[in-house]
């Protein structure tokens, strides 16, 4: 019987493995260039570690069940909380700020559509026990140098950033309680997949329907706020809320840092933004394709009250995001910016015969111990079929063992690029490997 994986799962062939492989070596490149420090957490968690911490959406997708213990369990459908529970626990003697990533597996029982699968990866970022605006910049600016990492350029993404405390600030002002204000916000951030029907309809059966129509032409109004001087203009009128203007202050000062920075082409101010994760407290950002097509690439924010719920006592602030590996591929895919040889290797070595065999492999041994990567054909094979082996294997170059050579103390190596050939004598023959990979010629 046959039995196949599970529907949302993949698998790695060796080529999709090179490719996960070259994601990673990036991305951790660019984290510990922004000295971000890795760390990892379980895959299989309490249940309880999601449950109202990440929100309705993420808790109807949890992969959950009993373990043998009669636990309740769920694979993890995010770092974030894990996160906050690991730098909670040893808060007191941490050295602030915290600045860590993680590249892990997380699970999550969703509808399958395009983009969406129920195992992915993530490139978490987060920095913790920093209150100020350097660390929303830090976070955006990270965020964007990945994506520069992997090739892409403005002209391919952009960051759409948002508030949720400017929205929440908004709706306080317009006295609504705490509980309608997170079910607004839970209407605005589907309300690009709603109908002005569907919508009005959410919104009545969350306030009073006397409020719906003016605070509907609120919401489009907000949401239209496209730059940071007209988020400026609009909450100006709110001149007696000192909150509201401290927090254009704050707008004001993440704009500076990111224009310091240097990413602020990538910016684009959007207030339809205000994430579906129920934590989130303060600035809010997604990555998306130019193009608006597929889903997000990276989304994340400020989530300032996880930390002390997770462990009384240990209030810490935090930011952070998350880049997932299968819309970012997709991405990669359709503006060609997948590298062409992913699997390569240093040396393939050709074997002339079976009297060559011991020589060839004895020069197998002494390459891979100098730290180079090295194949050579397990039998004997005729000359055209190892030279087609090498180049499969999109080996640089080729050590050629032959009868000829060897009865002089020689060997050949050939490029397998430029297809150029030289013959060098045994004891040089370290020296011209060398010399090529130092300074590409042979
Ligand atoms: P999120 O927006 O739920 O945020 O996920 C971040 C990214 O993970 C998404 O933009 C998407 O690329 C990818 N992703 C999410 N669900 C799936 C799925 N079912 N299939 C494929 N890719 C998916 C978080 O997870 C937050 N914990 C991020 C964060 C870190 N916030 C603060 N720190």
């Amino acid at each position: 019987m046959k039995i196949d994986r599970l529907p949302g799962f993949r698998e790695f062939y060796p080529d999709e493995c090179a490719l996960r492989n070259h994601l990673f070596r990036t991305l951790r490149k660019v984290a510990r260039n922004f000295s971000f420090q890795e760390y990892d957490a379980p895959v299989l968690e309490p249940l309880d570690l999601y449950i109202e911490k990440s929100g309705p959406e993420i808790v109807g997708q949890l992969f959950n069940f009993e373990d043998k213990g009669g636990r309740s369990v769920s694979l993890r459908p995010e770092m974030t909380p894990s996160l906050a529970r690991m730098v909670g626990s040893q808060a007191g003697s941490m050295r602030r700020p915290i600045k860590w990533f993680s590249i892990g597996e997380q699970f999550r029982y969703e509808r399958m559509q395009k983009g969406r699968l129920r195992s992915f990866y993530q490139f978490n970022a987060d920095v913790l026990g920093e209150e100020g605006v350097g660390a929303d910049a830090e976070l955006v600016t990270l965020l964007i140098a990945c994506l520069q990492g992997l090739g892409l350029n403005e002209s391919h993404f952009h960051v759409r950033l948002s508030d949720r405390n400017l929205w929440y600030l908004f709706l306080e002002s317009k006295r609504f309680t705490e509980n309608q204000i997170s079910g607004i916000l839970g209407v605005v951030d589907k309300s690009e997949r709603m109908s002005p029907e569907k919508l009005r309809a959410a919104l009545c059966g969350i306030i009073d329907s006397s409020k719906v129509d003016s605070l509907l032409e609120n919401i489009c109004e907000i949401k239209a706020l496209d730059e940071l001087d007209k988020v400026r203009d609009y909450f100006s009128e709110f001149r007696d809320s000192e909150a509201i203007q401290k927090r254009l202050e704050n707008w004001g000062s993440l704009f500076d840092s990111l224009e310091a920075m240097g990413v602020l082409p990538f910016i684009s101010v959007d207030l339809s933004i205000v994430r579906g994760l129920a934590y989130y407290t303060g600035f809010v950002f997604e990555a998306f394709e130019r193009s608006g097509k597929s889903r997000a690439l990276a989304g994340g924010g400020r989530y300032d009250n996880l930390v002390g719920k997770l462990t009384p006592g240990s209030d810490m602030t935090a930011t952070g995001f998350a880049i997932g590996d299968v819309t970012l591929v997709e991405c990669l895919k359709t503006h060609e910016l997948l590298p062409k040889y992913l699997d390569s290797q240093d040396l393939y070595v050709v074997i002339g015969g079976p009297q060559e065999r011991l020589t060839g492999l004895g020069i197998v041994g002494a390459f891979r111990k100098l730290g180079f990567s090295v194949s050579y054909s397990l039998k004997d094979q005729n000359l055209k079929k190892q030279l087609k082996d090498a180049s499969q294997r999109n080996a640089r170059l080729a050590i050629i063992v032959g009868s000829d050579e060897l009865d002089q103390g020689m060997v050949l190596i050939k490029d397998m690029v430029n297809r150029k050939e030289v013959k060098v004598s045994m004891e040089n023959l370290v020296r011209s490997v060398d010399a090529f990979f130092t300074d590409g010629k042979l």
